[in-house]
């Protein structure tokens, strides 16, 4: 578990029973997102986070963060996965949404999802640069490491997924959130 304010790891919780849901609304352990910063659309979340570090023999070689935010009819929540680098991908996945099927459901097929591994989050500054982008990427444009094509017909759902992606992995996640009352 992280606590997301501080970035240390927060000893009071065992993992397996926390509830990410339950706790955005709970006054002891959510908070209010400043909506300026509340790019993701969710406008609460936990102070805390479950993380997993994957080990092979020994050594992280895995970092699975969750991820959610609004898509047009859902929010849609997720992992991301992350080389130990947590700058390039490994994947994406949602276990739960509610969009469209044929159109923002293409999320989770494995086609859209093989389109992620190696893209990167970040550039030269902290800001995340991930983002689906409308239509197809040019592998000769110099930002398509960080770009994702698109799903024609749900442009709202693909920008829904590049603002939660970049929210849990952007500074907003620092900066001083309002406590609950
Ligand atoms: C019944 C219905 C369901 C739709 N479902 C989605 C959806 O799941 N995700 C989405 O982004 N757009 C969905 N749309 C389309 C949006 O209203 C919007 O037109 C679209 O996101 C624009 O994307 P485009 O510019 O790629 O066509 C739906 C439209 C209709 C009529």
């Amino acid at each position: 578990m992280v606590d997301l304010e501080t970035g240390a790891y927060a000893t009071d919780f065992e993992g397996a029973d926390f509830d990410a849901i339950a706790a955005a609304r709970d006054p002891a352990l959510g908070i209010d997102i400043d909506p300026a910063e509340d790019i993701a659309n969710i406008k609460q979340r936990a102070r805390y986070a479950e993380v997993f570090l994957v080990r092979d023999n020994g050594r992280v070689n895995q970092i699975i963060l969750p991820v959610y935010g609004a898509g047009l009819w859902s929010t849609m929540r997720g992992f991301i996965a992350l080389e130990t680098d947590a700058n390039t991908i490994r994947g994406l996945r949602f276990y739960e949404h509610a969009e469209t099927p044929g159109l923002g459901d293409q999320i989770d097929k494995p086609a859209w999802r093989s389109l992620w591994p190696g893209k990167q989050l970040y550039g030269d500054d902290p800001l995340p640069q991930i983002e689906v982008i409308r239509g197809h990427v040019d592998p000769a444009s110099p930002g398509a490491v960080h770009q994702v094509d698109g799903i024609s017909g749900a442009t709202l759902t693909g920008r829904g997924v590049t603002n939660l992606v970049r929210y849990w992995t952007g500074p907003g996640l620092r900066r001083h959130p309002v406590k609950k009352v």
